[in-house]
């Protein structure tokens, strides 16, 4: 049910859907504030709706039409809040159900990106019964590593370990995140990130962090890390980065904006390690530089991604 104009848009009433229950929620309360300003700018009759437990109430209170989600992590990129919007029969940007939990599960995306030939870290999964039994002298690679949640976001609960006597503290802290983690291979390499939008590249840009590594920290303060657009990159490698950013996002059956996280070893290594499915959508954030690299401002961008929201799932008489 795409829609047939801006102006069809124009007169529903869309609800910003921002805050929710995830570690990412003071993030997911900027992307939101942010969008809602770009959509008032445009015209749009747009409110904020906060995704607590009371999330179906508001939008029935509210009158919700179509929701603009501008959550992320679990309970918001994880499907599960656009599960509840496919009963609601509401319509919702970006990625749907299937894509948006297997896009937010590390483990299962990295299945899926190996099946079909993407370049990985190497890296194994660990259960919290498996951790018992880990020795790093079994490791099919060796420190430093990096261990991380396999479902979080904005880097919480990843450590980068380069002492046997910090992986159980470094585990420890992922576990907290969820019953499985990735133990994997530390890369050293430059840090890519590919925009998709409507399954097409936007461009790359590369992160340069000025401290350890691209952690929340870094990813939220002003000056901890600059980007630069486009990534400069052989032209041969920047071509690369867009297709595996374009496959990534398509194998998992993306929509709307995302971005892929990549790192990068020259010459033309490639390591994919995830597709947010609803990326930062900040003042700092990545997507919104790479678009407007692309002469797409901030307001185009989220109107773009407006013009994508739509049920996924079809009821046999719609
Ligand atoms: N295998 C790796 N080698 C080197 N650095 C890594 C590796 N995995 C993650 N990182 C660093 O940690 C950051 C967050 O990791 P990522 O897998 O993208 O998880 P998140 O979902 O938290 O963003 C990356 O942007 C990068 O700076
Ligand atoms: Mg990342």
């Amino acid at each position: 049910m795409p829609w047939k104009s801006k102006e069809e848009l124009k007169g529903k009433c869309i609800g910003v859907l921002m805050g929710g229950m995830s570690a990412e929620k003071e993030i997911s309360l900027m992307s939101g504030r942010a969008i809602l300003k770009a959509l008032r700018e445009r015209g749009y009759e747009a409110w904020p709706i906060e995704a607590d437990e009371h999330l179906p109430q508001h939008l029935v209170e509210k009158k919700i039409e179509v929701a603009y989600i501008g959550l992320h992590g679990r309970l918001g990129e994880d499907g599960t809040v656009q599960g509840l919007l496919e009963v609601m029969r509401i319509p919702y940007t970006g990625s749907g159900v299937l894509a948006s939990a297997l896009s937010m599960n590390k483990v299962v995306s990295r299945k899926v990106f190996m099946q079909n030939g993407l370049p990985v870290p190497p890296h194994i999964v660990l259960t919290r019964r498996e951790r018992n039994m880990f020795a790093s002298k079994n490791l099919p690679f060796s420190l430093p590593i990096v261990v991380k949640p396999a479902q979080e976001g904005s880097s919480v609960g990843v450590t980068i370990v380069s002492g046997e006597e910090q992986i159980s503290a470094a585990m420890e802290r992922a576990f907290a995140y969820g019953p499985e983690i990735l133990v994997e291979e530390y890369i050293k390499g430059r840090e890519i990130a590919v925009g998709v939008l409507d399954d097409l590249p936007l461009g790359a840009i590369e992160i340069v962090p000025k401290i350890q590594f691209y952690s929340y920290q870094a990813k939220y303060t002003e000056g901890l890390a600059d980007h630069i657009f486009p990534a400069p990159l052989p032209s041969g490698d920047y071509e690369q980065a867009l297709d595996l950013g374009v496959k990534a996002h398509g194998l998992l059956g993306c929509e709307g904006g995302t971005r892929v996280d990549m790192l990068y070893r020259e010459p033309g290594r490639f390591f994919v390690l995830e597709v947010n499915s609803l990326p930062g959508m900040t003042d700092l954030s990545l997507l919104p530089e790479i678009a407007k690299g692309q002469g797409i401002d901030f307001p185009d961008l989220v109107e773009r991604i407006l013009l994508g929201a739509r049920l996924k799932i079809p009821l046999a008489d719609d």
